[in-house]
């Protein structure tokens, strides 16, 4: 009993700590110095390695190269693989060549074995040898002394690998301490002839290897030699405030730098609250990679949080490339930018360090951004494809108290008349946080109030997090207990640790054992009270562990023969991968699942969406979300979010109304807030806020049409939902480092007002020979210019590229699902050649069948000469929509005299229109097209009359 009070008070003192503290606290993370691999690791000095290649090892096979390096302080040797991928991508692995034991590697990321491609050597000799990567002139040259890896294409240097020396691969050692110690003890004097046995066997690292004549003359200079290094602080157990790491495989780390040559600019390795740009890691911490529940975390800065997906990425106006460092331990990236104009040539350095495993690293050599997207696709795979109800929105809060709040809730969007598709339940739903299942008091009928949900078309998401409450007499710990499927600590008993139920243990989700029994759980008859528009949300998944080290678990907990330490940042990713494989199962394979997680890695994108946790109702917040989502969707996550109003605190209403804004216009749109803050659901704050909320989720509504075409070609393509701009205008410097705008898709270009009591925004339009049209006046803006845009509260500064078209449903209801047959409405903008292009896909908004039996709608559109046209793009497939196309609206148009539609079968019928020449604006009332159906639509036009709204058209 005493212990029972002593472990409630300590979750109280948490739990008060949570709700008092004001900032992150810093303390509770380590720094790099604080970390004692990358600490020793930073204080290697670039310009000294000590790594060799052993030329005479060389194995060449049709598709893998390897060769040995040896290191001439310690004379250990690694193994070098080089594997020539398909699409224009090169994978370099580097492991010790007999390690004591098998390091691990990380599996379940890649989707495939990445197809290869033959590797030619073009020319060898004693400094080492160029391959050829066949493509475009690139070559690959390996120089052995130092070892050193260049890419090349033609003459110039797009990225060299280990030039700065910074090659460190920590061996695994045996303890020379401990057993020193044991030993002594135990037999005295024997050591000194046991511990020359143990060397021995070290050695044999290198004496067992088959030797031609050089390389045997190396190993003789390496018995002369050998010199292991001296143990350093923290290589066998480290300690982090009262927490001890017991290391029984002592240092592991790992280390490689790169260099790209002209490059300025580097993006990607997310999550942290940062620019979406890179900044120079010099004098401060390096960028750090390892999945934590960082309580209130502080913006601009390289801090790790929730998720890690460790994919980098360079860009210059001529050329993108990805780095794709397959590590799932704890990682710091340091980061070194020089510009043009301090004396040299521009050149980025990075350099990436591990706690533990192998080098596996994938270079993608581009040469466009889309080019680097699909070679990331095609090792990862690409963004699950999701319900269109999930694009809707999400009405959050922890928590809605009990069904007759939810019930309340759910009518105010009716009383309101704004549309939102889920409404969610966090923890305090379930029956003392043991999820899967209800409080019996609060929620006594799920089932009812989920079909309340179901006749008015909208759904739920309940909170599922992976901490399973200690407790005999629930199911789901006694069986994941009797099954012996949880983690285990150090000594082999189940791995304990306290979170939001108190003492919780924590399935292995790398166990597939595991993971398919954690699946069957979402069974309707297994997860009691639950129906097919019931979806999850998995939290709490980095692991976070409220009395572990850093929040999170113990790094010598062990997970069957690895420790949580090889396996740290994949584990949200198989409890997110586990939960999306239930809902499939659930529906018999037939259902898209949605799963949100918090926790994610390299990978997590096929199973569902991400938020970016814990932020707060502050302006930065808001920015920030911009750069975040943005450089998320640069490694493939697409489906991303930050908590609209801020998770903290309590939103001002002009930050709350700006911040739905803003979160209409991102992928995952999700209102959400804190135990502790105030209620605020969106008709809270007086009419006029609400009519403001209400319009904002209506444009997101309107749109869905355009957002689902964009996951779906997410899905398929493994492009950007957001994009930074750069990605569509790659040439143009502007746009490097613009974050507080972005593009939807290639279509639409958002600037959201993100600062107080702003009157204005200033819109950079890029493309010198493009147009811009704002979507609510249809005026047009000349591109590449910065353009100033007065803005008042009701303004969402939004513009559609001319030489677009993109359909939306401009009819409000409740629900998406309520507007599933709805009318379409094209809108064309003229690009200046008075041309425009865009897609509409439809399918049946929720099943699998698009992709198993192809029943998809998916239709070009196309304006040119006057003549508006859809063609099928998906020839084959078999589907069919009561939709229509209710109405055209060209912007940038000429007053045609007449307009007529054809169909296929050849018949002609006029169609009605309105000119506006004050917006030069064409809407076509009524043409009745079926979306599905092909067609062709003339503007007819009395001779001489110009073609379209073209600027030299217009002086005539
Ligand atoms: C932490 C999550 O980030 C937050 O969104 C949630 O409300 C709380 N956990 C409670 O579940």
């Amino acid at each position: 009993m005493a212990l029972y009070i002593a472990r409630m008070c300590l979750v109280f003192v948490v739990l008060l700590l949570l709700c008092v503290t004001e900032a992150v606290d810093r303390s509770n993370f380590k720094t790099c110095e604080q970390s004692s691999f990358c600490k020793r690791q930073r204080e290697l000095k670039p310009g000294q390695s000590p790594y060799r290649v052993l030329l005479d090892t060389l194995e060449l096979s049709d598709s893998r190269m390897t060769l040995q390096l040896i290191n001439d302080n310690n004379k250990v040797r690694l193994l070098l693989e080089l594997y020539r991928l398909q699409g224009n991508m090169t994978r370099v692995k580097i492991n010790e060549l007999k390690p004591l034991k098998p390091r691990y590697e990380v599996r379940d990321v890649l989707i495939a074995d990445p197809p290869t491609e033959p590797l030619l050597v073009v020319t060898q000799d004693k400094n080492g040898l160029v391959l050829s990567l066949g493509q475009d002139e690139q070559r690959l040259i390996v120089s052995a002394r130092p070892f050193r890896l260049d890419i090349l294409k033609g003459p110039r240097v797009l990225l060299s690998l280990n030039s700065r020396g910074l090659l460190a691969f920590e061996h695994l050692r045996p303890c020379k301490d401990t057993i020193s110690h044991k030993i002594t003890s135990t037999f005295g004097g024997m050591w000194e002839s046991i511990k020359s046995l143990f060397s021995s066997k070290h050695d044999d690292n290198t004496e067992e290897v088959e030797e031609t004549e050089t390389s045997k003359k190396a190993s003789d200079k390496e018995d002369q030699t050998a010199n292991e290094e001296e143990d350093k602080p923290g290589m066998w157990d480290e300690t982090f405030k009262s927490h001890s790491d017991s290391k029984p495989n002592g240092p592991s780390s790992i280390s490689l730098d790169f260099s790209f040559p002209d490059v300025e600019h580097v993006y990607g390795i997310p999550e942290h609250a940062d620019t979406l740009r890179l900044k120079n890691t010099h004098g401060g911490d390096p960028y750090r990679l390892y999945n934590l529940d960082v309580f209130q975390y502080e913006l601009n800065n390289p801090m790790a949080l929730y998720g890690s997906v460790p994919v980098l990425i360079s860009h210059n106006a001529q050329r993108t490339m990805g780095i794709f460092w397959l590590n799932a331990a704890e990682t710091w990236v340091d980061v070194g930018s020089r510009t043009a104009g301090e004396g040299s040539t521009p050149q980025t350095d990075v350099r990436w360090i591990s706690e533990t495993g192998i080098i596996d690293v994938f270079i993608m050599l581009g040469p466009k951004p889309t080019d680097v997207f699909t070679q990331y696709a095609s090792l990862t795979g690409t963004q699950a494809f999701p319900p269109l109800s999930t694009l809707g929105y999400h009405q959050c809060r922890w928590n809605y108290n009990d069904q007759e709040d939810v019930k309340t809730v759910d009518q105010g969007f009716d009383e309101h008349d704004i549309p939102y598709d889920f409404i969610w339940l966090d923890i305090e739903h379930a029956d003392g946080k043991r999820y899967f299942t209800w409080d019996p008091q609060k929620f006594p009928q799920p089932r009812e109030m989920l079909q309340g949900l179901m006749d008015k078309r909208r759904k739920m998401v309940t909170i599922v997090d992976p901490h399973i409450k200690v407790d005999a007499d629930y199911k789901i710990h006694s069986e994941i207990r009797s099954k012996d499927l949880y983690v285990k600590n150090k000594d082999g008993a189940d791995y304990e640790g306290w979170c939001w139920p108190g003492s919780s243990g924590y399935p292995d989700f790398t166990n597939p054992e595991m993971r398919t029994w954690w699946a069957s759980r979402f069974a309707f008859d297994k997860y009691e009270g639950s129906m097919e528009n019931l979806y999850t949300w998995n939290d709490m998944n980095e692991p976070s562990v409220f009395n572990g080290p850093e929040v999170t678990m113990h790094k010598d907990a062990q997970h069957g023969s690895w420790e949580h330490r090889d396996v740290h940042n994949l584990y949200g990713l198989y409890v997110q991968m586990a939960t999306a494989e239930g809902l499939i199962q659930r529906s018999g394979g037939t259902e898209r699942p949605f799963v949100l997680t918090r926790a994610f890695f390299a990978g997590s994108q096929r199973y569902g969406a991400v938020w970016t946790g814990d932020n707060a109702a502050e302006w930065g917040h808001l920015k920030m979300s911009i750069p975040m989502c943005l450089s998320l969707g640069l490694v493939g996550i697409s489906f991303c979010g930050a908590d609209v109003g801020g998770f903290f605190k309590h939103p001002s209403t002009e930050l709350l109304v700006r911040w739905y804004q803003a979160g209409a216009y991102q992928s995952f749109f999700r209102g959400h807030a804190h135990l502790d803050t105030p209620r605020r659901e969106p008709w809270l704050f007086g009419p006029e806020n609400t009519a403001l909320i209400r319009e904002a989720i209506r444009q997101r509504y309107t749109l869905l049409p355009y957002w689902y075409q964009l996951l779906y070609s997410a899905h398929r393509t493994g492009q950007p939902v957001m994009r930074p701009l750069w990605v569509e205008y790659p040439e143009d410097p502007v746009t490097f480092g613009i974050e507080n705008e972005y593009l939807i898709g290639k279509d639409l270009l958002v600037h959201p007002v993100t600062d107080e009591g702003a009157k204005s925004v200033t819109a950079y339009l890029p493309g010198k020979d493009e147009v811009w049209f704002d979507v609510h006046t249809f005026q047009k803006h000349e591109g590449g210019q910065n353009l100033y845009i007065p803005v008042s509260m009701s303004s969402i500064p939004v513009f559609q590229r001319g030489g677009s078209i993109i359909t939306r449903k401009d009819r409000m209801r409740r629900s998406s699902s309520c507007m599933e047959n709805d009318p379409y409405t094209l809108y064309v903008a003229l690009s200046p050649q008075g041309t425009a292009e865009g897609e509409l896909y439809i399918d049946d908004f929720h099943t699998f069948n698009f992709e198993k039996q192809k029943q998809f709608i998916h239709m070009l559109l196309q304006f040119s000469d006057n003549t508006l046209s859809s063609r099928n793009l998906a020839l084959g497939s078999n589907f069919t929509t009561e939709a229509w196309i209710e109405k055209v609206i060209i912007m940038g148009a000429v007053q045609p005299s007449s307009v007529f539609l054809k169909t296929t079968d050849g018949v002609r019928v006029a169609v009605e229109f309105d000119f506006d020449s004050d917006t030069s604006v064409l809407t076509l009332r009524k043409p009745g097209m079926n979306a599905g159906a092909e067609w062709t639509v003339f503007l007819q036009y009395h001779q001489d009359t110009p073609k379209h709204n073209s600027p030299e058209h217009q002086t005539l």
